[in-house]
């Protein structure tokens, strides 16, 4: 678990000044595009639900977008349902929304309501932990739809921002920045 976590790490490319200056950019993708760093991260990934997670969870739950690169890798993995948040205007049906601030002014995120059932344990996955204000307003649409949080899981956490504090439902990092 140790080694291959340390593979991906190594394998995560950083860009100063992107897309602003002053932001130290953590790009996932250099990661996908190496296979073994990719099934390393996919590994990690199944390990830790498999074995630090209890109750399992019923549902997986990603976001817009990195999230979706992710996210079905479990679904798949545990044969769960893989549900979508996405930016608001993208989804079908009857929706719910939940409006959060960002650097200025704010977003909408939704989720289609009939994607979770009342009492569902869910895990939500991202790829990045900056202010919380994502995975916060993600937690906000499960419990809407009257659904638990047993945790959000992202690949990469940017300690110094202190997003965690944001977030109401715990929060598991693999790797931290
Ligand atoms: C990034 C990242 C997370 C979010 C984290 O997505 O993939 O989802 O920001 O930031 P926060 O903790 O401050 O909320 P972004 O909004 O850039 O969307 P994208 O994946 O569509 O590019
Ligand atoms: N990488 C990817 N997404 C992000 C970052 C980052 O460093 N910071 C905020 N969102």
């Amino acid at each position: 678990h140790k080694e291959k976590l340390e593979f991906v790490k190594n394998h995560i490319d950083s860009y100063p000044d992107f897309p602003k200056p002053g932001i130290l950019f953590r790009d996932l993708f250099s990661v996908l595009r190496n296979p073994r760093a990719f099934h390393a991260l996919q590994d990690v990934m199944i390990e830790h639900v498999s074995s630090q997670l209890t109750p399992k969870p019923e549902v997986i739950v990603a976001l817009d977008s990195r999230g979706f690169l992710l996210g079905p890798l479990l679904a798949l993995h545990f044969h769960i349902p893989f549900i979508p948040i996405r930016k608001r205007g993208k989804l079908p049906g009857d929706v719910t929304r939940v409006s959060f601030a960002l650097e200025y002014g704010t977003d909408i995120f939704e989720i289609q309501s009939l994607s979770l059932g009342s009492g569902q344990n869910v895990l939500i996955v991202d790829d990045l932990l900056a202010t919380g204000g994502s995975l916060n307003a993600a937690c906000q649409l499960v419990n809407q739809l009257q659904a638990t949080v047993l945790e959000c899981l992202v690949i990469m956490e940017l300690v110094y921002l202190k997003g965690r504090d944001n977030v109401k439902a715990p929060v598991h990092s693999l790797i931290q920045f």
